[in-house]
Order: C-alpha cells, then structure tokens, then sequence
C-alpha cells in the first residue's frame, strides 16, 4: 500500500500534545498505523491528532493528568484492551527545577515529578509489559534526561525521577528480556521544546524536536537499550566520573540555572 510505514500499527505516545511526544506522533503518522495519543492540554492534542490523520494514520485522543497515577492505570487498561498496543512510548514529563532565590523546591512540585516522571511512566510500562508479553511481544521506550547523570543542586527531583526512571528502565528490561518485550531508554541533552525554552542557561549541543524524536524511534524500533542523544552527554557523563570528586561537585554548586515559571 503506497505510503504504508513498516514496523508496530498499534501505538501509544503519551505527551503527544507537545515538544517530543508530538513530533514522535508524527514521526509514526501513516497509513495502516492507529495511534491513541494522551496530553493533558485538549486544543494542542486536538491539532496534534489532525496533523496524524493528515498523515494517514488513524488517530484516537485522552486528556488525562499523569499526576494521579491511579486515573493513568484504570485509563491505560481501557485503552490497552481497546488497542492491544505493540508500541508504547512514553514521552510526558516535567521539567520543573527550585525556583531562583530559593533554598529547596516546594514539597508538592517533589510528588507532581515523582508521579508524572517516575510513578506514572513506571506504572505504565509494566502493565503494558505484562500484556504485551502476553500477546507475544511489543516495544516500550521511555524518556529519561542526561539531568540522570549528574547530582544537580537546582532540581533534585527532576534529576533524582529521572535517574529513578533510567535504574527502572534497565530492571524492566533485564525481566522482559526472554518475553518478546524490548525496553529502550532515551536520555535527552537539550532539545528544542517548551520545556527547554523555559530554561535560561546555555544549552550545548541544542537538538531540533524532529531529529530528536526520528534518533528516539529509531532506537525504540531496533529494541535498544540506552540512547544518549546527541552523544557528547555520554563523554560529559564519562568525564565527570574521571573528576576529583571536589572538583565535580564546586563546577555542580556553581552552575546557576533560571526557569521561567509554567504558564
Ligand atoms: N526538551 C528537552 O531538552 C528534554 C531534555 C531531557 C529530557 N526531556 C524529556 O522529554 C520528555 C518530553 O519533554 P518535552 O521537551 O517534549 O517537553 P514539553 O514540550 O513540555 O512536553 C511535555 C509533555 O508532557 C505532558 N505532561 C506534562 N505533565 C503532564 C501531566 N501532569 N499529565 C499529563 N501530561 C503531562 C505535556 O502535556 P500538556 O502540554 O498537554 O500539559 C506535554 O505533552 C519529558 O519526559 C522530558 O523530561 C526533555
């Protein structure tokens, strides 16, 4: 069928409503694919979802707050039973750090990124794992952060749910390894999005949103492990290990980062 994609027809994306989940539903927009996409912003997702059906795929919407991972499960198991997904990915996230001039980050921002970052995509990712295995095999990839790697002063719960996330990757991966379920891990320097354009800092090696999401899909579709994209994170990751410990730590404690806040 002219204009037909290879690979997994029954896809979820989560954070489909902007920045990577939005360019990575693009990016699997075809004919024969079905896409369920979630975002909690009802408008973006609702554009979102056009720019897919104009591509050819068959697009299925939920507004959901990933922030109450209960509603996530009960919504997850509806929809896996509707789609029988053979391809998750799980893109939503906050990029939220400890607002300048304070001390730490407010303890409520602490539970909102442990469940939208950790909990929640978790969750997510066995439930889909048990059925997927079930039915045979499926492909989950997962969004983590090079902000895994380092001990950030500014955004203990950023880094600390995402560094959850990526030791949680690996585990899930290890189980399902003999089951037909491949889960891949994507750690993202600095792409270009909402979420990093909030951050006032220098931002090497910046990725456009499609090259991002096209290197992403690539390493969920070959069923790899770990991507570090684009690849100097994985130097930095290595040279920080080769540092004297007080000279990581002053260059950490010195770093100064500004965010705008949410709108
Ligand atoms: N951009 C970067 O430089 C970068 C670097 C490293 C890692 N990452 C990771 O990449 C992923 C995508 O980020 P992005 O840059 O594409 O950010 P983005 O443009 O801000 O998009 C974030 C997505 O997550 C969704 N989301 C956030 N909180 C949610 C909640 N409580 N319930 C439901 N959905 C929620 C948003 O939905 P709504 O907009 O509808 O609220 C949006 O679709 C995140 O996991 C992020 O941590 C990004």
């Amino acid at each position: 069928m002219p204009g037909r994609k290879r690979g997994a027809s029954r896809i979820l994306v989560t954070g489909a409503s902007s920045g990577i989940g939005a360019a990575l539903a693009r990016h699997y927009a075809g004919s024969g694919r079905r896409l369920m996409l979630w975002g909690r912003d009802r408008t973006r997702l609702d554009s979102v979802a056009a720019e897919c059906r104009a591509l050819g795929a068959q697009v299925a919407t939920r507004s959901i707050d990933l922030a109450d991972p209960q509603a996530a499960r009960a919504a997850l198991a509806l929809d896996d039973d509707a789609f029988a997904f053979d391809l998750a990915i799980l893109a939503a996230g906050l990029g939220d750090i400890r607002p300048d001039g304070a001390l730490t980050e407010r303890p409520e921002l602490v539970i909102e990124l442990g469940c939208v970052n950790f909990t929640t995509p978790a969750m997510m990712a066995t439930l889909l794992a048990g059925h997927m295995a079930a039915r045979g095999g499926g492909r989950i990839g997962l969004l983590g952060s090079v902000a895994a790697f380092h001990d950030l002063p500014y955004a203990p719960a950023y880094a600390g749910s995402k560094a959850g996330l990526t030791r949680f990757a690996a585990a899930l991966r290890l189980g399902m390894r003999d089951h037909g379920v491949s889960v891949t891990l994507a750690s993202p320097g600095f792409v270009d999005t909402p979420m990093s354009r909030r951050l006032d800092c220098a931002k090497p090696f910046l990725l456009d949103v499609e090259t991002a999401a096209a290197r992403i899909a690539r390493a969920v579709d070959a069923g790899r492990a770990h991507l570090v994209l684009p690849w100097p994170f994985s130097v930095l990751r290595a040279a920080q290990a080769l540092l004297p410990g007080p000279v990581a730590r002053a260059i950490l404690t010195r770093t100064r980062v500004v965010q705008t806040p949410r709108g």
